[in-house]
């Protein structure tokens, strides 16, 4: 009865709990046979019961308990403390009867309940001295209460306002240390799951981490999804250990997985910074496999999480994105944002997806903040992506951000100017915003590497202005500003760079006909650069005027005719993903280098290290030079 009475109050306190360690099936507390299952039944056995009857697994019942049930006065008091309804009730019971500790601990977790379901006020019940007796009670008869009831009494202690340095509180919590190894894997897995979730003091951070201990000693007994999933979610964060085994748990039972499984392990994983790949393989494999119908709120949530751990998946990219692309107009704003957000993260622009979001953009204008439109603007850029509706859809955007631009962040203004300056959408305003004096200065004088790439931005937005932007009469940035830095730390030259280095030297005959690594005032870095004059003859590059550059050693006027060729090496990361369409940086580069003048010379590492030897390398090269100088005589 007790048993039961535990139970009931238990479960209908904490129903939402994901592990119900409580339910004690009335068989199994006969009272000779009980310890027997208990031992009887095998870890295996136990594992492959089904998730319901599993929680039905009773943890070992003491001697003490199957006595208990055997006295009818006991189970008398029992009734009561179940059939109370009222707080005045129990506290009744308690005063004229002389509790165990068992009982008391039910006066505790019932209390609780009433509380909860009658939404009382705890402060009188707290105060009263027949609950002080309770807890008194409680206190001496600790080591008598159940290990199924701990928690649940832990849980009520909590729920009914009990200071957090109560002695009480504290015992019930040095008792779960003590029994941790009594108790089974689910009550400790529960455990877990609710000291993660409540704000810590130090005598619960002990309890915490001892529980953490165990379970990275007992990860093995983890029997089913939803204790993997769970722990996952809730404490995987406090281990590193035990985040390693729950994900070798994961992957043994991913294919049990329900989608709902997969948010929650892939956000686990996302929030954790964890970028196990097995286990996304794997879970990406059953999400393509099972054909799930996925809520929008999962594919916003797995999108999420894809982008930020970075992980390339294209057949679920395109599972999201066929899913996603009809129910777009029936999507909150929000997630709009986020989707996109996720995706430009992922360098993946699925056209027809982004060409409805732009229509949602459009059709719901008014819902979206400024910040949420200058990220989605942000977004556009990265992926180099343009709405085909693109006037409507920028006619919007500057009435919504046009008359904001004070009001925003400098750095975010900063990446708004530039990525219009992507889009090709930057007007006058926007532009003398970021290029007055005032307002650039502040970024300039920031040393950091975060400071360096704003640096670069506004050169860029500078080189916008003055090559994109016929109509623009400044202010511009002064030549001091011109110069970026080396990025920090010498990378490695990468295969495509020194193999294009080494053929280039070939190609230019002398090293005086080429430059290498050349920083223009544009802000964008040349892999190399060469002139040609009307014979198409490389000239010595280094004799010559060159307005691209902030200082140049020569000063002679280029020969009437001669060409400038720019050398841009397209490596891997310059693409959006699985496509040969430059990122929007990329590509607002090349455009105005050529916009500056050069003729531009594509060497993209899909082509160029597919060719063996360096002879038909550097007549790859000579080739593109070639066709180069054709295409603009053409013009
Ligand atoms: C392409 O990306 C690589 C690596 O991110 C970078 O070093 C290189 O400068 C980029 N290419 C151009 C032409 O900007």
């Amino acid at each position: 009865m007790a048993v039961r009475l535990v139970q009931r109050c238990c479960r209908q306190l904490f129903g939402g709990s994901t592990f119900a360690p409580l339910a004690i099936p009335a068989s199994l507390l006969a009272p000779a046979s009980k310890t027997v299952i208990a031992r009887a039944l095998p870890q295996a056995a136990l594992a492959s019961l089904h998730t319901s009857s599993l929680s039905r697994q009773t943890d070992k019942l003491s001697v003490k308990e199957q006595v208990y049930s055997q006295y009818p006065e006991l189970r008398e008091i029992d009734e009561l403390i179940e059939a109370a309804s009222s707080p005045e009730d129990l506290l009744h019971v308690a005063e004229h009867h002389s509790l165990k500790g068992n009982q008391a601990s039910a006066v505790v977790i019932q209390l609780s309940r009433l509380v909860m379901e009658k939404k009382l006020e705890t402060e009188s019940i707290l105060q009263d001295t027949r609950f002080q007796q309770v807890l008194k009670v409680l206190n001496s008869q600790l080591s008598q209460v159940w290990n199924s009831a701990l928690l649940p009494l832990l849980k009520s202690l909590y729920l009914l306002g009990l200071e957090r340095h109560k002695r009480e509180l504290r015992s019930v919590m040095q008792e779960m240390r003590w029994r941790l190894r009594r108790l089974n894997f689910r009550q400790i897995a529960s455990l877990a799951e609710y000291m993660a979730t409540i704000e810590q003091v130090e005598d619960q951070n002990e309890l915490l981490s001892d529980v953490v201990k165990h379970l990275e000693l007992r990860w093995t007994e983890i029997g089913d999804t939803r204790a993997v999933v769970t722990l996952m979610v809730k404490v995987g964060h406090l281990s590193q250990t035990l985040m390693d085994r729950l994900e070798d748990k994961a992957l043994e039972f991913a294919e049990q997985f329900t989608a709902e499984d997969i948010r929650k392990v892939a956000l686990a994983l996302a929030l954790q910074n964890r970028r196990s790949v097995p286990l996304l393989r794997a879970i990406s494999y059953h999400l393509v496999q099972k054909h799930f119908i996925l809520s929008t709120s999962i594919l916003v949530d797995l999108a999420f999480a894809y982008g930020k751990l970075n992980f390339h998946q294209t057949q679920v990219f395109q599972k999201m994105a066929s899913d996603l692309h009809s129910r777009v107009p029936e999507m909150a704003h929000g997630d709009v944002g986020r989707c996109i957000k996720s995706f430009a993260y992922l360098k993946w622009l699925n056209l027809p997806l982004f060409e409805a979001f732009a229509q949602y953009i459009l059709d719901n204008a008014d819902r979206f903040t400024v910040l949420q439109l200058c990220n989605i603007i942000l977004s556009f850029a990265r992926l180099n992506f343009q709405p085909s509706r693109s006037e409507n859809f920028y006619n919007m955007i500057h009435e919504k951000l046009g008359n904001q631009l004070g009001s925003l962040d400098p750095h975010l203004l900063t990446d708004l100017v530039w990525s219009l300056c992507v889009l090709q959408q930057a007007k006058t305003p926007y532009l003398q915003s970021v290029l007055a004096r005032p307002f650039y200065s502040q970024l300039l004088d920031d040393q950091t590497p975060r400071g360096q790439n704003y640096r670069l931005k506004l050169m860029h937005i500078n080189a916008a202005a003055r090559l994109e932007c016929p109509g623009y009469q400044g202010p511009f940035l002064p030549p001091e500003a011109l110069s970026a830095t080396e990025p920090p730390g010498d990378r490695k030259a990468t295969p495509l760079q020194s193999s294009l280095q080494e053929v280039l030297n070939v190609v230019a005959k002398d090293e005086v006909n080429r430059r290498f690594n050349v920083h223009t005032v544009y802000g964008w870095q040349l892999d190399a650069e060469m002139m040609l004059n009307g014979d198409n003859q490389p000239l010595p590059v280094k004799d010559f005027a060159a307005s691209h550059l902030l200082q140049s050693e020569g000063t002679k006027p280029p020969p009437h005719g001669t060409r400038r060729i720019a050398f841009l090496r397209w490596e891997f990361p310059n693409f959006s993903s699985r496509s040969k369409d430059l990122l929007g940086r990329f590509a607002m580069a090349r455009r105005q280098l050529q916009a500056a003048g050069f003729l531009i010379v594509d060497v993209p590492y899909y082509e160029f290290l597919e060719l063996k030897s360096e002879w038909q390398k550097a007549a790859y090269l000579k080739d593109k030079m070639n066709k180069a100088v054709g295409a603009e005589m053409a013009k």
